[in-house]
C-alpha cells in the first residue's frame, strides 16, 4: 500500500528553536510526498472546495476565515482593533481581498496549512515528524511554504523557486498576525513574564500592515507598538473583570 494512516510517533513537542532548526528539511520532504498524493483519490473536503487551478478561490477561503474571526471579536475588542488600525472600511483583510485578483493559477497539491511546533513531534533520535492533517486541503504549495517561512522566520525555498504569488501570501500572513495577536492578547495573562503570547514578528507585521492599508505611520516611531497594545489590553481585561463581577454567571 502506497499511503497509510500515520502511525503513532513516540516523542515530544520540540522547543521553538528545535522546530526552527529542523522544520525546513522536514517540510521539504513532506511537500515532496504531498505533491504526489492523487487529490482525486482523497476524500473530498467537508465543504465544497474550489477546483484545481482556482488558486484565487482557495486563497479567499483563508481570507474569509480571518474575516469571520474579526466579525466574531469586533464588538468586544473594538478599542484594541481601532488602536491597531484594523477597523478599515473594507475590513482588515481588504488588502488581501484585492490582492487575490493578481494571483496566478497553479496546479493544486494537498497542503497541510498548519505546520507549526505543536503540530510536530520530535523522537528520541531527534527526527521531526509533522502531524495533525486536520486542516489539510488542496491548494497552492507556495502558500504552505509562505506559512512555514512566516512561522520559522527563515526561507525554505530560495527566491527563484517561489511562485509569483508569494508577495500576496506574505502580505496576507502579516495582516493575519496583526489580527490574531490583537485577539490573543485578550486571552492571555499579560503579566511581564507571560508576554511572549505576542509573536516576535509583531512589530514589523504591524508596520507593514499599516503601510498596505494606507494608514499613516504613527507620529512617533513605536508609539503604536507592543507596549501600548499591552496597556490597552490590560485596561480592557480589568474592565471585563469588573463587568463580570457585577454580573455573576447563573448557576
Ligand atoms: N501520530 C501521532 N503520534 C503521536 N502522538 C500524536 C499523533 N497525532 C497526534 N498526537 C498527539 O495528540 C496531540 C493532538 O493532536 P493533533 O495536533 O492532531 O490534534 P488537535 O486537534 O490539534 O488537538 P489540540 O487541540 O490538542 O492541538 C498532539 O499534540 C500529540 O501529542
Ligand atoms: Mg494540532
Amino acid at each position: 500500500m502506497k499511503y497509510s494512516v500515520q502511525r503513532y510517533i513516540e516523542g515530544r513537542r520540540p522547543t521553538r528553536d528545535e522546530f526552527a532548526r529542523l522544520a525546513r528539511a522536514e517540510v521539504r520532504a513532506v511537500r515532496n510526498q504531498l505533491s504526489e498524493m492523487p487529490l482525486s483519490e482523497l476524500c473530498a473536503p467537508s465543504v465544497p472546495w474550489p477546483a484545481d487551478g482556482d488558486t484565487r478561490g482557495v486563497f479567499l477561503r483563508f481570507v474569509e476565515a480571518d474575516e469571520q474571526l474579526f466579525e466574531l471579536h469586533k464588538d468586544e475588542l473594538a478599542e484594541i482593533f481601532d488602536a491597531v488600525g484594523l477597523l478599515l472600511p473594507g475590513g482588515p483583510m481588504a488588502w488581501s481581498r484585492a490582492a487575490a485578483d493578481s494571483l496566478v493559477s497553479r496546479r493544486h497539491e494537498l497542503i497541510h496549512a498548519d505546520i507549526k511546533d505543536d503540530n510536530t513531534i520530535m523522537d528520541r533520535m531527534g527526527r521531526l515528524t509533522i502531524i495533525d492533517y486536520g486542516n489539510a486541503v488542496p491548494g497552492d504549495p507556495d502558500l504552505e511554504y509562505a506559512i512555514v517561512d512566516h512561522r520559522t522566520m527563515g526561507p525554505i525555498l530560495p527566491n527563484n523557486l517561489r511562485s509569483p504569488n508569494r508577495p500576496v501570501y506574505d502580505g496576507f500572513l502579516c495582516d493575519q498576525r496583526v489580527l490574531h495577536d490583537a485577539i490573543k492578547l485578550s486571552l492571555h495573562d499579560l503579566s511581564p513574564g507571560q508576554r511572549r503570547a505576542i509573536h516576535e514578528g509583531y512589530r514589523s507585521s504591524l508596520v507593514s500592515f499599516r503601510k498596505r492599508a494606507g494608514l499613516r505611520s504613527t507620529r512617533r516611531p513605536g508609539s503604536l507598538d507592543y507596549d501600548k497594545l499591552v496597556d490597552l489590553m490590560q485596561r480592557h481585561n480589568a474592565r471585563l473583570q469588573r463587568d463580570r463581577a457585577g454580573n455573576p454567571p447563573a448557576v
